[in-house]
């Protein structure tokens, strides 16, 4: 990366450091599952001023995806977003607005036919002739169909866009349907969650940007590198679900000692997402539903989120119990220092991490002024 690109970057992030922008791009990729010194090509990817054209669509939606991106506490991350994309066309964030706002939408269309990226958020109506969601005077699906075929690739976010979300809760009134039901001819990304993580958001277009095709997608064609772990699998409260430890009320004494929240509706245990590990809010120290005490109650997963009852069980089919639960006795000392245990544990492996990011930045950024 030349100095003089990344200044005019820097400039227009507001003077982000170049050692924070590296130790970022380096986040980023070890988020990826990539090796560190991808980090490299990502920040690369991302100071070039070639920047692809997003047109942004919403049908059934709240917003809660876009204020996710925008909320995000992370100082540089909106900016990342708003300048590694040219956002052409979005309803909330477009400064014009009326037929202002569709003719630019119509030009950015004509003008980068085959390379935009169309983002969806928010379900398809399909019912009644997709009346219940109109858009300048359109239904919402006609749009959706017209714009898809024209783009580069096509990205879902959000679980409404990816699997129909909470409109299509029954009795689905709308005929509330996932984005991937009106673009069939090619492969619609899904980044589902309510709202999704804007990291899984920002990495996938990340990826299609740096490496010019789309990150290894699952059999629900969601990102391997963010949904392809149960959450259940690296839950904090984990071992005390190993070790037969629950909380059965909100407030009882097991809930605050911090134990697993299965009984309780968690559905970990059948939800794919990263969420344990990337949290929400600033990297390292962000949050999450059960790490604040509430069952995850599946928000990405489709068939799960919304459609599950909330204290109904978890199927754990997809999760293989201990042979043996040890003897607890609920009130003794060991189980609280062994949640102890098990938190130094974790911050010493996520310290271990850090460090590791923030040597590789390091090298990174010594590596491209040549004193290495
Ligand atoms: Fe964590 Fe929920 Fe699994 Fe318990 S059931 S370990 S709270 S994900
Ligand atoms: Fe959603 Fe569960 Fe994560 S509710 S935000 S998938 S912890």
């Amino acid at each position: 990366m030349k100095n003089k690109e990344f200044k005019t970057f820097s400039t227009q992030l507001g003077g982000v450091s170049r050692r924070d922008f590296m130790k970022y791009c380096t986040i980023m990729a070890a988020s990826m599952g990539l090796p560190l010194s991808a980090g490299a090509k990502i920040a690369e990817a991302v100071v070039s001023p070639k920047r692809p054209p997003v047109i942004w669509l919403s049908a059934q939606d709240c917003t809660g995806c876009t204020e996710a991106l925008l909320r995000s506490t992370h100082p540089t991350l909106e900016h990342l977003i708003l300048d590694l994309i040219s956002l052409d066309y979005h309803e909330t964030l477009s400064t014009p607005s009326g037929h202002l706002a569709e003719e630019a939408k119509a030009e950015s269309i004509k003008a980068n036919k085959g390379k935009f990226i169309l983002v969806v958020d928010g379900s398809v109506p399909l019912k009644d002739g997709g009346i219940y969601c109109m858009v300048a005077g359109r239904p919402i699906v006609d749009i959706i169909k017209e714009t898809a075929a024209q783009a580069a690739a096509v990205v879902a976010i959000g679980s409404c866009s990816s699997w129909g979300g909470i409109p299509s809760a029954d009795p689905n009134p709308t005929g509330a349907s996932p984005l991937s039901k009106v673009v069939t001819d090619k492969p619609v990304v899904c980044i589902p969650g309510c709202p999704p993580n804007p990291y899984n958001f920002l990495s996938t277009v990340l990826y299609f940007l740096t490496f010019k095709k789309l990150p290894d997608l699952d059999d629900k064609f969601r990102p391997k590198f963010a949904y392809g772990r149960l959450i259940h699998e690296n839950c904090e409260r984990r071992p005390h679900f190993d070790a037969g430890r629950f909380a059965t009320e909100f407030g009882d004494e097991n809930h605050r000692k911090g134990y697993c929240l299965y009984k309780l509706g968690c559905k970990g245990p059948e939800t794919y997402n990263n969420c344990p590990t990337i949290l929400f809010g600033d990297v390292g120290s962000g949050s999450w539903p059960v790490g604040t005490g509430h069952p995850c109650f599946g928000c990405s997963e489709g068939g799960v989120g919304f459609h599950k009852p909330l204290f109904s069980k978890a199927s754990l089919h997809l999760v293989t119990t201990p042979d043996f639960y040890p003897h607890v006795v609920e009130t003794q000392g060991p189980s609280v220092m062994g949640t102890l245990g098990g938190v130094a544990v974790a911050a010493a492996a996520a310290g271990a991490a850090y460090a590791a990011v923030n040597s590789a930045a390091k090298t990174l950024e010594e590596k491209e002024e040549g004193k290495k």
